[in-house]
Formats: C-alpha cells, structure tokens, sequence
C-alpha cells in the first residue's frame, strides 16, 4: 500500500493548480478583508490607516494607481466612491502616470492597488505622487513590501499568499478593500447615512456564502469550457461596474488560455466591435442587476439580442431571477441577487472559473503562465 504524496499537491489542497485553490479561497479572502474593521453598529474603525482623518476631509480628488487585475480592482472601486463619497476619482495605469503632467497636490489621495507590493510601475508612480505633496495609501496583500513602506498608509488586504500568477483572490479582496475605503471616507465626511453604511456592510458580509453558492455550481460552465477549448477569439462585454469585469475576464483568458480575448464596455458595440461579430463568435455578456440604475439592464439585453442576431454564441452571467435574458442566451450563469455596486464580487468569479478550465483543456500550466512573472519588478 503506497500513497502518492508531494509538497506541492499538498500546497493546493487537493486542487489541480493553485489557481483553482486561490478561486476556492475568495469567500476566505473576503471574509478576512473584512473582518474586524467594522463594530457592531455598523461604523468603520479603519485606525490602521494613520492618516489624520482631518486631512482627509480636506480631500478633494482621488486617483487610483494600479496595473493589470489591480487597476480593474480599481476601476470596479471607482463607482463606489463616487457613488458614497462624491469625491471625484479617477483610475490610472500607473506607468502612464508619471510620463504626462498629472494634476496632483496635498489634497490629492492617491490610492495604490497591488497584490505583490512590489510592482514597479506602481511604485514609482507612488514615489511621484508623494514628491507632488499628495496623501498615499496602498491597498496591499504582501505585509512589509515595498509599496505599503513608501506610502503614507496602508489598508491590507487578506487573500493570503497568491502562487498563481493569474491573480484571482486578490482582486476580490482589492475591491472589498477599495469599497471599505471609501465607506470610511464616506462616513468621515458624512456623504451617506449611518445606516446606509451599516446595509452596504451587512450586504459586504454577505459577499462570502455567495462566492461559495457560485462555487458550488459550476458544472455546465466547466463543461462549455472544455467545450471550448479550440476557439481563437472570445469577447466579452459589460456595462458600469459589468465593464472592469469584462476586462477582466478577457485578461484571465489571454494569460492563462493564450486565447485572444477583448473586454468591452457595452456601449461601446455600435461604435465599432459589432463589426467583429459573425457566426459562431462566443461572447460572454456580464448582465447588470434589473434592479440597478435606470434602464441599463435593459440596454445590455438588448446588446445580447445584436450579437444574437449576427450570429454570436452568447454566454451570459446574470443575476438570479433575471428572466429576461434566457430568450437570447445560449448559456445563462446566474449568480446570487446582490446590491448592483457589490455584483463584480460574484460575476467575476464565472469568468475566472471559465479561464482556468479552459487553460487546463488545452494542457497548459495554469499556474505558470508563458512569458509572465507573478510581480513585475521592471519598469
Ligand atoms: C493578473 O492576473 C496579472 N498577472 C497582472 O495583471 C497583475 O495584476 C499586475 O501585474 C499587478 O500586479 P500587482 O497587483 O502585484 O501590483
């Protein structure tokens, strides 16, 4: 009697790839991000940011620097803070950041996403930032990294180690992280309701028996995967916060499948992608909540029935109940109804369990993508 055994599969807990533990791991990794910065009445205690909350009332702009998954992160966190906050934010890839004249003084936040802390791009777009005079704060997965030490403050996120390089828990954790920010500021400044925080919080806690419910389900989606394992080109498209997700979706396609994949903002398919559909050309559409802003989710149903009507196979990951979508999708991922602004906790996680399935249908190494390093320590 012999039992095969060896570190490394030991590492992935019984997983194929880290990549598919690190996926199992996000209703950990959001729990934990949360855990402890909120009190029973529903107010953030976010001490550890060390920023004199004085100062950050005087804020007056925010910008967020990040690069790849880190800066969708950022763009999903953008809609928040505005939304809570009413601070105007904007999200930069942090090598364009210091290459032009950006717009930055004392009353500038500037908040840095990045999972390995070690980013170079990111890092000395935050060095800039700080020569300029701005406030700095780095959300961050790696204790003690570069970034967080060079910032003025830090709000960690807790995915734990992330192996793969295909980052997946840390974006979640970076936008639990981002949106806990902002609730923080909002409350500083008295933008929302007390209670108003005290819902979003009760919805944020929520977020991880929801991951689990996704998780739990996945069997038709890993079946289309491998299904389409010899496709050269998936598109995706999404609208408000639905948008950084597509993009991400694409990005875990390209990296890890080798397959060309291309985020769109929905609105943007009459400008010019619908040239690029023709029969049999899979797109993944990521559904709005019908119960979300004004008549945004009907828009993007009608983008499925455009694509539908050339010819597309249409993937579609909705909200549970979403009836309408059914008439025009070829395959309908629902996850659990949640507040609009917290749905990319739940959509992306389809389009990562999409990614790795297919990658491993076409046999390659998940984890170690070509080509790429888990942090890019160069400029
Ligand atoms: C994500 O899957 C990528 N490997 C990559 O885009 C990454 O998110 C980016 O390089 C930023 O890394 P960081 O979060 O460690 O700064």
């Amino acid at each position: 009697f012999e039992v095969s055994w060896d570190a490394a599969s030991a590492e992935k807990g019984g997983f194929p790839s880290f990549m598919e533990k690190e996926i199992h791991d996000q209703p950990a990794a959001v729990h934990d991000t949360l855990l402890g910065r909120s009190d029973t009445r529903g107010r953030l205690i976010l001490d550890e940011l060390r920023i004199d909350p004085a100062e950050l009332k005087q804020v007056n702009k925010i910008i967020v620097l990040a690069c790849g998954t880190a800066a969708y992160a950022g763009m999903v966190a953008k809609y928040a803070i505005e939304n809570w906050c009413r601070i105007p934010t904007e999200v930069e890839l942090a090598h364009e950041f210091r290459y032009r004249d950006p717009i930055v003084d004392k009353n500038t936040l500037v908040v840095s996403i990045s999972q390995s802390g070690e980013t170079m791009d990111t890092l000395m777009a935050v060095r800039y930032a700080r020569e300029q005079g701005a406030k700095t704060v780095s959300i961050c997965n790696t204790n003690g990294s570069t970034i967080p030490r060079e910032s003025d403050a830090v709000l960690y996120t807790h995915a734990g180690p992330e192996i793969a390089v295909a980052s997946t828990k840390a974006f979640l954790a970076q936008i639990t992280a981002a949106y806990l920010l902002g609730l923080y500021l909002a409350q500083l400044r008295g933008n929302i309701f007390s209670g108003q925080i005290k819902d979003v919080l009760a919805d944020l806690n929520k977020i991880p028996e929801k991951i689990q419910r996704v998780l739990d389900t996945t069997g038709p989606l890993r079946e289309l995967a491998r299904s389409m394992k010899d496709e050269k080109s998936v598109l995706f498209l999404g609208r408000n916060v639905g948008y950084p997700v597509a993009l991400e979706g694409a990005l875990k396609l390209k990296e890890i499948a080798y397959l060309h994949a291309e985020g769109f903002a929905a609105g943007e398919l009459k400008h010019g992608p619908i040239a690029l559909i023709d029969e049999g050309q899979p797109v993944f559409v990521v559904v709005p909540s019908p119960r979300g802003r004004d008549s945004l989710h009907s828009k993007v149903v009608s983008n499925i029935q455009e694509v539908r009507a050339r010819g597309a196979r249409t993937l579609v990951i909705a909200e549970e109940g979403d009836e309408a979508v059914r008439e025009y999708a070829e395959h309908v991922v629902y996850v659990p109804e949640t507040p609009p602004l917290l749905m990319p906790l739940l959509t992306t996680v389809p389009l990562q369990i999409f990614a790795a399935e297919l990658a491993a249908a076409k046999g390659f190494d998940v984890d170690q993508p070509r080509n790429l390093a888990k942090s890019v320590t160069v400029e």
